[in-house]
């Protein structure tokens, strides 16, 4: 049986009629650059996340930098996060003139080690960005109150986690600011490139939406210098219409993540994902450790089985980040779980009986091995 690792027409099959509607509305009303679908998104996302706005934006690797230079971050000033994400939340601290300072991760949830953080912390550290990595939030209690302490801001990266919850409260509303990916894998992603800031902070709502537009507040009079980061408008409507699904599609994934979970049980050397007491986990990623990895994956594959890695080089290690000299057995957690993360098949659409076929034939392989 044929799984792919995601199957995004799957979806979209769904909402064909109403997607097509949307874009049509855009096409009607040639509100292209920014414009009042992306206003009408923004104010839903707004409401979805529990902020008092959301600021729309060309990508999560915008959204993290519009936030970090709109809290006024720059050269001389060092960001706190981990090493286990993907290189856009470090590259956006660099394009600010920043560097970034990492913590390794807990091993059970795979995002920053709260105990860890303090060490890592300098007179030079203005902010710390916690990644909900896979789909689930980091524990933002202890993370917080370092940051009060210390009078650093939290910038939320939520890439992977639109809906994800941390005691109640969803990802993006906790810290100073979150930052959302809408790339089109996402669990709520456009028909393109988008992303998105969710603040409760007037003041940084104001900066970044004249940041995203040039510096500009009225058209042609710049007062600051900005970036063109706008989100178009067909992605501000496909994402009004995603934003109404969004639930039940994290209701799948969560699903499916069950019927994983039973699967996996006592499958040897598998170490399947755990849910933390605190999180609602949105299962962006299903991502599983297994010794020899590669080998597995190649495995399935030649079943039809498709796997992916995110990601197999913790930031710290990739080539872009050799200036910051931090050799391998830095981060030893981020770095075991990097070589050892497999990502199985995971969307909303996935059928019990695809996961039955990635969980028979991971068995197999296993049994083989152990
Ligand atoms: C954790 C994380 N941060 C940032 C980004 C960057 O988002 P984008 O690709 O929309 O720029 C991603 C996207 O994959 C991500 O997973």
């Amino acid at each position: 049986m044929k799984v792919p690792y995601l199957d995004l027409k799957a979806q979209y099959e769904t909402i064909r009629g109403e997607i097509g509607d949307a874009i049509q509305q855009v096409l009607d009303r040639t509100a292209f650059a920014g414009g009042q679908f992306v206003a009408q998104f923004e104010k839903e996302f707004a409401a979805y996340c529990g902020t008092q706005s959301a600021v729309g934006v060309g990508s999560g690797t915008d959204a993290l930098w519009m936030a970090l230079l709109g809290l006024g971050i720059g050269p001389g000033d060092e960001v706190v996060t981990v090493p286990d994400t993907f290189i856009a939340t470090a590259e956006a601290i660099s394009w600010c003139g920043a560097k970034p300072v990492f913590v390794d991760v807990d091993p059970v949830t795979y995002n920053m080690d709260p105990s860890k953080l303090e060490a890592a912390i300098t007179p030079k550290t203005r902010a710390i960005i916690p990644v909900h990595l896979f789909g689930q939030m980091a524990d933002m209690d202890p993370i917080l109150e370092i940051a009060r302490k210390r009078k650093l801001f939290v910038i939320e990266d939520a890439s992977q986690a639109h809906g994800a919850e941390y005691k109640g409260r969803k990802a993006g509303a906790i810290g100073d600011a979150g930052c959302f990916s809408f790339y089109p894998g996402k669990n709520l992603g456009a028909y393109g490139e988008a992303g998105a800031v969710v603040t409760n902070n007037e003041e940084l709502d104001k900066k970044m939406r004249m940041l995203r537009d040039h510096g500009q507040a009225k058209k042609y009079y710049h007062s600051l210098i900005g970036w063109n980061a706008r989100m178009d408008g067909i992605q501000g409507a496909v994402l009004s219409v995603k934003l109404r699904h969004l639930p039940a599609w994290n209701e799948g994934r969560r699903r499916n993540a069950g019927i994983y979970d039973e699967l996996l049980k006592g499958v040897p050397g598998v170490a399947a994902p755990k849910e933390a007491g605190y999180a609602k986990h949105v299962y962006h990623i299903y991502a599983i450790r297994v010794p020899d990895r590669d080998r597995l994956i190649a495995s399935l594959a030649e079943k039809d089985i498709h796997c992916g890695i995110h990601y197999p080089i913790p930031v710290h290690l990739l080539d872009a980040y050799k200036s910051l000299n931090l050799g391998k057995g830095s981060f030893p957690v981020a770095e075991k779980s990097a070589s050892e993360f497999v990502s199985l098949p995971m969307f909303p659409e996935l059928s019990k009986d695809q996961i039955h076929c990635v969980c028979t034939e991971l068995n197999l392989y296993c049994k083989i091995l152990a």
